[in-house]
């Protein structure tokens, strides 16, 4: 049985004789973390991250068993491309994330105007209704993976669509509205869903017709 420091000292050894590959791979992971933490879904990206990272390291043994050789820059750099290929395309099979149903509108809040409604569908319906609209990269795994995450965790906590039958956390609207945590900040960054980055004058018109409509605030 090799002890626990001949293993360390193995994989030490390892690492400094590949460790081009081991910055790489220290990159492709921290890479993946980081826009999972801006995009919001951490773990599942962190796990492509760790996909792409085994693949490359298995890439890399078999070519290290074929040359009996440390693998240099650049076939570390080759390594990691072809694994990600290879992962993104493995991935894509995982059938979660391919539902793309809007089921049937049973019944929304009464809006006190339809100016109201137009802000709350442009900032909030893409997680929070049956009328999500799902753009073409959210068929690509993993961003399918966050979208379908996103929209499932948002309609369980208050379908406007649904409203007639369960209201569910929907007297948090006005107040997550003016504490700026909805719509939350990934879903607008790098330039994304644009109609859905509301104005000051924006928020400050919709908070006005949201408390004139029923169920919107705790104290309704
Ligand atoms: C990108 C998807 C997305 C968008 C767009 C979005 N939400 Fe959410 N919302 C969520 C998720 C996910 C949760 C549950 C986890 C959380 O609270 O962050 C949530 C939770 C909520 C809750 C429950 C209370 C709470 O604080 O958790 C309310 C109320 C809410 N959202 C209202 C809104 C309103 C109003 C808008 C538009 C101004 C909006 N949301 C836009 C995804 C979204």
């Amino acid at each position: 049985m090799p002890t626990v420091e001949t293993l360390f000292n193995r994989l030490r050894n390892s690492l400094l004789a590949n460790r081009w590959a081991a910055i790489l791979g220290l990159v492709v992971f921290v890479g993946a973390v980081g826009v999972g933490i801006i995009m919001g879904g951490p773990l599942l990206l962190g796990l492509v991250g760790v996909g792409v990272v085994l693949v490359a390291l298995a890439l890399l043994a078999w070519h290290g068993r074929r040359t009996h050789a440390a693998v240099g820059g650049a076939a570390a750099v080759g390594s990691f491309a072809l694994a990600t290929v290879l992962t993104l395309g493995l991935i894509q099979l995982v059938p979660y994330g391919r539902d793309h149903s809007n089921p049937p509108t049973i019944g929304e809040p009464a809006w006190s105007s339809p100016q109201t409604r137009e802000l709350m569908v442009n900032a909030c319906f893409g997680c929070h209704s049956n009328e999500v609209e799902w753009p073409w990269y959210s068929s690509i795994a993993p961003i399918s993976w966050v979208v379908t995450q996103h929209v499932d965790e948002g309609r369980d906590e208050v379908n406007y669509s649904e409203f007639t039958v369960d209201q569910g956390e929907a007297e948090e609207t006005i107040e997550t509205i003016r504490e700026g945590e909805m719509p939350p900040s990934y879903y607008t960054v790098f330039g994304l869903h644009p109609e859905a980055k509301l104005s000051d004058q924006e928020i400050a018109d919709l908070i006005a017709g949201l408390q004139l409509t029923p169920g919107m605030d705790e104290d309704d």
